[in-house]
């Protein structure tokens, strides 16, 4: 692993030179191990762009931030959260409001490698990602991908640079230790690049996104309180549009109804919903029910892929 680590620094370097280059970050491992190679190859003549589409986990992007400031790279963070609303508002079908995000998303990168003036463009493309059979190819006949690493980009660069084009996950995992990345990072569970809108049925609000986020704070907690998160692939919380009657203390309630999804998978191609124990769904749902007074019941993805996909939207 050092030894990959010192020959994509040094291939970084000789292809880029003195000239000025481009990340997309993520905060994700692989855009994010990309990143740290790209700092060790050449230093504060990398931008990294993070862009802050208002979709990210509790903390998540004060996490990313902080992280690589202390990495020898120009980072840009954008605050792009009322854009994206703003694009987002009436979008109710998932294809439209996937690729509401993603364009917006190439417009906002692309304004800030103008700013720069990046010559080259870095990406954390994976092998997985190139190979035919790969999950990419398989998801995008079910849905379009928005995937940062692999970002659609009419720019102009003299190269684009794939530093991790030849690893698989665990190896890039490896190699992200290597690098120090923090563990946050380094077992970072998948998380899709529109980031919560596609876990939030039908029109976006800024009042649905805080409860989705609050909401998936919590599975991620009792998950991980429980030391279940090893042999897990996903697991996050889905605010649905349907609305259904409760009782909250004496009076009767009409709230929302949240979903949990749970999976096991080996590479996102197909997956199973995890037994996780009764007790851990419970203390989710009480968690949820009291801390979140707008959501009414809580119930449990019980279907693998395929037929469902991992995400709803
Ligand atoms: P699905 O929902 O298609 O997801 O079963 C398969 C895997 O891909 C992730 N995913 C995405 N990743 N951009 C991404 O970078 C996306 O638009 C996107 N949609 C889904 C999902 O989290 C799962 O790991």
């Amino acid at each position: 692993m050092e030894n990959f680590i010192d020959k994509a620094v040094e291939e970084t370097r000789s292809i880029v030179g003195e000239a000025k280059a481009i990340v997309a970050l993520s905060g994700g491992i692989d855009s994010s191990t990309v990143t740290a190679i790209a700092a060790r190859a050449i230093g504060k003549n990398l931008t990294a762009v993070f862009v802050d589409h208002g979709f990210m986990r509790l903390n998540e992007t004060q996490f990313v931030v902080e992280t690589f400031q202390d990495f020898n790279v120009n980072l840009v963070c954008v605050d792009a959260k009322r854009r994206f609303m703003t694009k987002l508002k009436g979008v109710k079908n998932p294809e439209s409001k996937r690729k509401t995000i993603g364009e917006e998303f190439v417009r906002v990168f692309e304004e800030e490698a103008e700013k720069v003036g990046a010559e080259y463009l870095l990406q954390g493309t994976i092998y997985p990602d190139r190979i035919e059979s790969g999950f990419q190819r398989f998801s995008e006949k079910i849905k379009t991908h928005h995937n940062v690493a692999g970002l659609p980009t009419k720019m102009e660069f003299k190269a684009i640079v794939e530093p991790l084009r030849n690893l698989y996950k665990d190896e890039v995992r490896a190699v992200a230790k290597r690098l120090g990345l923090p563990d946050q990072i380094v077992e970072r569970q998948p998380f899709p690049g529109p980031g919560l809108a596609v876990r939030i049925v039908g029109e976006l609000t800024q009042e649905k996104v805080e409860i989705a986020r609050k909401a998936d704070q919590i599975v991620v907690e009792e998950i991980e309180s429980a030391g279940l998160r090893n042999r897990l692939w996903q697991y996050f919380a889905v605010l649905t549009d349907t609305k259904t009657t409760g009782v909250k203390g004496d009076a009767g309630a009409y709230g929302n109804t949240m979903v949990v999804r749970v999976v096991e998978s080996k590479e996102a191609m197909t997956a199973s919903f995890a037994r996780i124990p009764y007790e851990t769904l419970e203390a989710i749902s009480s968690r949820v029910t009291n801390e979140l007074t707008t959501i009414t019941r809580v119930v449990y993805d019980i279907t693998n892929k395929p037929p469902a996909t991992i995400e709803w939207e």
